[in-house]
């Protein structure tokens, strides 16, 4: 299927960017009879979906619904998901034999290795004569009456629809350039801000210590941070916190804003340490809270209390640690930035967008879908079920 040298060849559809999003899309506007060219800069098709899910792909997740995303329009991608549901992709996944089983919390990943959701894209793509041309530069991208015309290093094609397909700003090392960005820009669309999303927290000191003496301790929490509230688990890491609950929050934080963490979610820590010390007065404030807390935090947070016995603790004492530990509050210095973040968050407006297309509202023909847009969705499988629903949407609309 892949080609190598085109000159000046008129297609129906041109996607730019051959990840999960353009793959999609390039399938089912193929299969409905179009001439698809679908291009992309890197010498592979689909490399993050191939390094996902820590290599078999957390394809979709089965509870995927509108409140799994985040958009300055979170109406816009109600329509997209409906119509392509992550029933859709789990039937698209068995047709083609491929094993997958449930992680947690709906999560859906391959048995075997995330290669073979690639093959099957690609597979898909035959099956609609989509012509895929990898390690080609994009150059200039024009419009003249209805048609576009895009220069790029093998060749000069020209097409009535151009999709853009090109992800975020996520790991760069991979591919990821802010082209989409760019080329929206070139047309007037809005971009909302974008920043880092799914992606660790940097913090030196917790509880007056440096967190480094923290590093690989993990523990269930809930976290809270501009009314969004996550119920997982929590990492220390030699450079701050990180793990599922810390990587879900990330997507609704801005520089500057405090993130609450209760570290012992449903638990009534008064009720608890009271009846502890009735229980065992003798017992030691450390050997208590290493009973409901990883000990290495549980020795980090003791040093507030001077007392060397459960029975000497008032409970004002008691109440002001249970203040620390049900809504310890931190202020990371950032986050690990674009480099490591799974997902961009921000993009092109929704607002510029059909939701039932993914057209430009202002240019006939120019489609965005996938990342690029401003639809972010939470850890667990909900960014690729964007990706295959808006690209579906747009696919059967071309
Ligand atoms: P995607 O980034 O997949 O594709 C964009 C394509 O455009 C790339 O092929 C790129 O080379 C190309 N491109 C970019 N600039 C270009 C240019 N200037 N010219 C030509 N081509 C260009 N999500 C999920 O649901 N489950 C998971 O398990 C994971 N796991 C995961 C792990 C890691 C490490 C990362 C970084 C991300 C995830 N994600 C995820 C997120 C998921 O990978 C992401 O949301 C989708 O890949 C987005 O699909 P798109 O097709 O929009 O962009």
């Amino acid at each position: 299927m892949p080609i190598k040298q085109m000159k000046n060849i008129e297609f129906d559809v041109i996607i730019i960017g051959a990840g999960a999003a353009g793959l999609m899309c390039a399938a089912i506007a193929g299969q409905a009879g179009r001439k698809v060219l679908l291009l992309d800069h890197a010498k592979k098709p689909g490399e993050k979906i191939r390094i996902s899910g820590g290599g078999r792909c957390n394809f979709t997740n089965l509870y995927c619904s509108a409140e799994n995303f985040v958009s300055q329009n979170s109406h816009f991608c109600k329509s997209a998901l409906a119509e392509y549901q992550q029933h859709d992709f789990i039937s698209l996944v068995e047709k083609y034999n491929i094993g997958w089983h449930e992680k947690t919390l709906g999560q859906l990943f391959c048995n075997g290795r995330s290669t073979q959701i690639i093959d099957m894209l690609l597979a898909e793509c035959a099956l609609g004569s989509v012509e895929l041309l990898l390690d080609t530069k994009i150059g200039q991208v024009q419009q003249q009456g209805s048609c576009f015309h895009i220069n790029t290093s093998n060749g000069n094609f020209t097409a009535n629809s151009l999709v853009m397909a090109c992800g975020g700003l996520s790991i760069p090392k991979m591919g990821a350039t802010g082209f989409g960005y760019k080329i929206a820009r070139q047309f007037d669309l809005k971009i909302i801000d974008t920043a880092p999303a799914l992606v660790p927290f940097s913090l030196e000191q917790v509880f007056g210590q440096p967190v480094t003496g923290l590093s690989g301790v993990s523990l269930p929490v809930r976290v809270m941070c501009n009314g969004a509230v996550f119920d997982e688990a929590m990492l220390f890491t030699h450079r701050g916190l990180s793990g599922p609950a810390i990587l879900q929050i990330s997507s609704y934080w801005q520089p500057g804003d405090k993130v609450m963490v209760d570290l012992l979610p449903d638990i009534d820590f008064l009720a608890v340490a009271k009846t502890a010390r009735a229980a065992n007065p003798k017992q030691s404030p450390l050997g208590f809270l290493s009973g409901l807390l990883p000990k290495r935090l549980a020795s980090y947070i003791v040093t507030s209390l001077p007392q060397q016995r459960m029975g000497d603790i008032s409970d004002k004492s008691f109440l002001s640690l249970a203040k620390q530990l049900k809504s310890w509050h931190i202020t990371p210095t950032n986050t690990l930035g674009y480099k490591i973040a799974e997902v961009t968050r921000g993009g092109v407006d929704t607002d510029e967008l059909s939701s039932k297309t993914m057209q430009a509202k202002s240019v006939d023909g120019l489609y965005f879908i996938g990342e690029v847009v401003d639809v972010t969705g939470h850890l667990g499988g909900h960014n690729f079920q964007w990706a295959w629903a808006s690209g579906y949407a747009c696919g059967r609309s071309l």
